[in-house]
């Protein structure tokens, strides 16, 4: 679906209107910024482009340095994950002034989406045998065995980042892509194939328009808890098994892990005392 300019309801970034470039297709539209799809030098190479149009409701001057500082930012910590080989898309080109960053495409689909819908059909499935349906994954069956699988390679993928001296600031399943392995090409019309398959793919880390560079432990393990609990309230019914894969699989990244995760114990606590103080 090629969007017209018109319903965009603001003006596109330059490159955007090049004639070598491929209309853009507005993906998704948060409060900060939009993502579009488009092309890259050929028409058979998609990209992303992230735009962070002007806000006319901060000041002209303070808003256009803080998207620059933003846009460079995350410009910056995709290169140094990228070049460290922490799975995150390619950045082709930037104009920070103009506030865009244009990215290699990612294809698939958000982790969020993938999980949700593996939960859906397993509580169908137990519905289907009579069962009530809600009973936590426990990833102990042959059943659970795709979704052990692909949390682990979360974790990992988390692990790597970390090691490398970035922390994400925003971890959740939304920044988080799915993309499908070789036989795998993007399911048509968003229905991808029944049954097995559907967890199957790498893990690409997205969105790094609040990370920074850091080798703190206590940052650390907060990019540790923003992640938990973001995947406590979107995948509840997996909750614990997350919490468990955490624990075992991201201790085997790097050498200080174990002290991130002694660290992420006191964060939990922290966050305990919080939520009953209210
Ligand atoms: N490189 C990419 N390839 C494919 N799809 C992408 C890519 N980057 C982002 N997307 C899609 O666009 C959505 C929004 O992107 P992103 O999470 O970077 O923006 P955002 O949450 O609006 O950003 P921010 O929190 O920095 O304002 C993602 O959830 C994903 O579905
Ligand atoms: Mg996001």
């Amino acid at each position: 679906m090629a969007a017209d300019t018109a319903t965009h309801q603001f003006p596109l970034p330059a490159i955007l209107e090049y004639p070598s470039s491929t209309p853009p297709e507005l993906i998704t539209q948060g409060a900060e910024g939009r993502l579009y799809k488009s092309t890259y030098l050929l028409p058979s190479i998609p990209c992303a482009v992230k735009y962070r149009p002007p806000k006319p409701w901060r000041h002209p001057l303070l808003d256009a340095r803080l998207t620059r500082h933003r846009i460079l930012s995350e410009a910056r910590n995709l290169a140094k994950c990228r070049r460290e080989g922490v799975p995150v898309p390619a950045v082709y080109a930037i104009d920070e002034s103009a506030g865009w960053l244009m990215m290699e495409w990612v294809a698939g689909g958000p982790v969020r989406a993938a999980i949700n819908e593996w939960l859906r059909r397993r509580r169908d499935a137990e519905r289907a045998e009579g069962r009530a349906g809600d009973a936590m994954v426990e990833g102990t069956g042959e059943a659970d065995a795709d979704l052990v699988a692909l949390l682990r390679r979360i974790v990992t993928a988390i692990g790597r980042m970390h090691k490398v001296g970035i922390v994400h600031g925003d971890l959740t399943t939304s920044n988080m892509m799915l993309t499908p392995w070789e036989r795998g090409k993007e399911p048509a019309n968003g229905h991808s194939v029944e049954g097995d398959g559907l967890l199957e793919g790498d893990i690409v880390i997205i969105d790094f328009g609040l990370a920074s560079q850091s080798v703190s432990h206590e940052d650390r393990a907060v990019d540790l808890y923003v992640l938990e609990r973001a995947f406590s309230s979107t995948h509840p019914r997996a909750e614990k098994l997350f919490t468990a894969m955490l624990e075992s699989a991201y201790k085997e990244t790097f050498k200080e892990a174990p002290i991130v995760l002694r660290k992420l114990e006191d964060v939990r606590m922290r966050g305990r005392k919080r939520s009953m103080i209210g």
